[in-house]
């Protein structure tokens, strides 16, 4: 394949030289229900990365590889069997520091809307009226605010997926760790929710890890698109996103770069999924169509 201009990309087991790395992992290993009867399930094997202060990465890669593992390590909900993890330099744990997007929403039932996002800002912000005209604020930016006083099993799927964004986000955390966060959004609202998203990170850089199967989606928001996959997790390659930003005030998917950037991305998890022997696909002769 020949592509004009060669995506920059770069084995993650060398961090950029410079500024020191905010969120680190070196060598981690996991392996779940190891020691049990059957032999366990790596999900991440040698994982190595290094995520600059302010940056936006997208993790992208077929399902089981290992993403969700990587964040809930990052969060400190998970210990690797080995390897290190620094997040500014430290041990991670859990804390208002950092929010947390699950691929799950994990809303609480019996709590409206308001009082989910309220719920999560207890620590951070103990004054009552101040808690809430925050909770109002971010829900208002993922469009909910006609449903503040609504129930979660009031609300669709993908309403429910934007309350638990609002959730982590109204914590203004310095690390943002998002889990397919607009998965089961309609396209539409897909596409402002990402505008939306980006408008604020830009506004108040944190660095964020974000985790979708969308490559598009992961090319669009990204400074750095980290691709992972298949079985047993691991990162094969880190491609920088040179794309100018904001990118909400151009159309950023007609151009060339993107294309260029989308094709390369494409070609390589095809060449994954095809040579993967656990694939459904696997040995499938499936042209480029180029
Ligand atoms: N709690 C768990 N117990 C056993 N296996 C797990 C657990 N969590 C994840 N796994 C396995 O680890 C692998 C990676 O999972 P995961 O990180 O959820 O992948 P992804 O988010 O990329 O879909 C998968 O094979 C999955 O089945
Ligand atoms: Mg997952």
């Amino acid at each position: 394949m020949n592509y004009p201009v060669a995506p920059t990309s770069h084995a993650m087991t060398s961090a950029p030289a410079t500024a020191p790395a905010r969120i680190v992992l070196e060598g981690v290993n996991k392996t779940f229900g190891a020691g049990e009867k059957n032999a366990g399930t790596v999900a991440l094997k040698d994982v190595n990365l290094a995520v600059p202060d302010r940056a936006f990465v997208s993790l992208l890669g077929p399902s089981g590889c290992g993403k969700t593992t990587v964040l809930r390590i990052v969060n400190g909900l998970l210990a690797p069997d080995s390897g290190r993890v620094l997040i500014s330099g430290a041990p991670p744990r859990p804390g208002p520091n950092m929010g947390f997007v699950f691929q799950s929403f994990r809303l609480i039932p019996w709590s409206t809307i308001r009082g989910n996002v309220e719920f999560a800002l207890v620590d951070a912000i103990p004054d009552r009226a101040e808690r809430r005209a925050r909770a109002d604020r971010y829900i208002e930016l993922v469009g909910l605010s006609r449903f503040a006083d609504a129930y979660p099993s009031e609300l669709s799927g993908g309403m429910r997926q934007r309350v638990a964004l609002a959730r982590a986000l109204a914590v203004e955390p310095d690390i943002l760790l998002m889990d397919e966060p607009f998965a089961s959004i309609d396209a539409q609202t897909r596409e402002l929710m990402q505008m939306e998203l980006m408008r604020l990170w830009s506004a108040r850089k944190s660095v964020a890890l974000f985790v979708t199967h969308s490559v598009d989606e992961a090319i669009l928001l990204a400074d750095q698109v980290v691709l992972m996959g298949p079985r047993p997790g691991r990162i094969l390659e880190v491609i920088d996103v040179d794309l100018e930003r904001p990118r909400w005030t151009y159309d950023v998917r007609a151009e060339k770069r993107f294309i260029e950037l989308r094709a390369y991305l494409w070609d390589r998890i095809r060449t994954l999924v095809l040579n993967d022997p656990g694939s459904d696909f696997y040995g499938r002769n499936l042209g480029t169509g180029r």
